[in-house]
C-alpha cells in the first residue's frame, strides 16, 4: 500500500533538498549489492527530514536503532552539533561493514560508534538519566515498545525521539492482520498518543513516521 500517491511522493522529492553523491551511491551500492533488502534503506526526503530535526533541536547525542548500510545515520550525523556524537545500534557486521565505508566517505565517521549487539541490550544499559537529544528507531518491529520505552525515558526535556514504519505498509489498519509485528506496532502507536511525557505528531511520510517530544 502506497500511503502517498507515488505521483505526489515524486513531486515532494523533486521539491526537497537533492541527495549528494556519497548517498546517491550509498543507494546505488545497497540496490546492486542487497537487490531487494535495499527496501529497508530509509528514502531520501526522510533523510532531510532526520537532518533537518537533528539541528533544529540542535542535538549533540543521538542514539539511532537500525543503522543497515547507514543512510540514516549519516543523515542523522551530519545534523548534529559541534562535538556531537550517534550511538549506531545494529546486530549486522556485514551490513554495517557497508554503512562504515560511507561513514568515512561522508567524513562523519569520527562522530559515530557502532554498537553490534541486540538494541535492547545496548539500550538499557546506557546511564539510566536523560542524556539523549535526538533518537531515530527503524529496527525489528516487534521490539519497538521496548525501544520506545528506553529511549523516551532517557530523552532530554525538547528531546525527540523518532519512529519509522508506523504505517507497516498500511498492516496496521487490516484487523484480520494479527502477526507479531502489527500487535507490536499498533500498542506502540497507541502507547505513544497516550502517553503524557511527549508531545506527538504523526507524519504519512512513505511508511509513516512518528515523531515525539519530551515535555
Ligand atoms: C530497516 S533496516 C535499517 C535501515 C537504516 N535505517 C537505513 O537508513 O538504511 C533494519 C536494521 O535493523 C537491524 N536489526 C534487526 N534486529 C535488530 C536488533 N534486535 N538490534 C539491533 N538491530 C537490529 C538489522 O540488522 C537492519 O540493519
Amino acid at each position: 500500500m502506497d500511503i502517498v500517491d507515488p505521483a505526489i511522493n515524486d513531486y515532494l522529492v523533486a521539491h526537497s533538498e537533492p541527495a549528494d553523491d556519497v548517498l546517491r551511491d550509498l543507494a546505488e551500492e545497497t540496490l546492486r549489492e542487497l537487490g531487494g533488502r535495499a527496501r529497508m534503506q530509509i528514502s531520501h526526503d526522510e533523510g532531510e527530514l532526520l537532518t533537518m530535526l537533528v539541528r533544529l533541536t540542535g542535538a549533540r547525542q543521538a542514539v539511532e536503532v537500525g543503522t543497515f548500510t547507514g543512510y540514516s545515520s549519516i543523515c542523522i550525523a551530519r545534523g548534529l552539533a559541534e562535538g556531537g556524537r550517534l550511538l549506531a545500534c545494529d546486530v549486522s557486521g556485514e551490513w554495517t561493514e557497508v554503512a562504515q565505508r560511507y561513514w568515512a566517505e561522508a567524513g562523519v565517521a569520527d562522530r559515530i560508534e557502532l554498537r553490534l549487539a541486540p538494541a535492547a541490550e545496548t539500550l538499557a544499559a546506557l546511564p539510566a538519566e536523560p542524556s539523549i537529544d535526538f533518537a531515530f528507531v527503524d529496527a525489528d518491529k516487534e521490539s519497538y515498545p521496548t525501544y520506545y520505552e528506553e529511549l523516551v525515558s532517557r530523552l532530554r526535556p525538547g528531546g525527540l525521539v523518532l519512529l519509522d514504519n508506523v504505517l507497516l505498509g498500511g498492516r496496521i489498519f487490516d484487523d484480520g492482520e494479527q502477526g507479531e509485528r502489527a500487535v507490536a506496532m499498533r500498542a506502540v502507536n497507541d502507547r505513544v498518543a497516550a502517553d503524557d511525557r511527549v508531545d506527538v505528531v504523526m507524519l504519512p511520510l512513505r511508511d509513516g513516521v512518528t515523531v515525539a517530544r519530551r515535555r
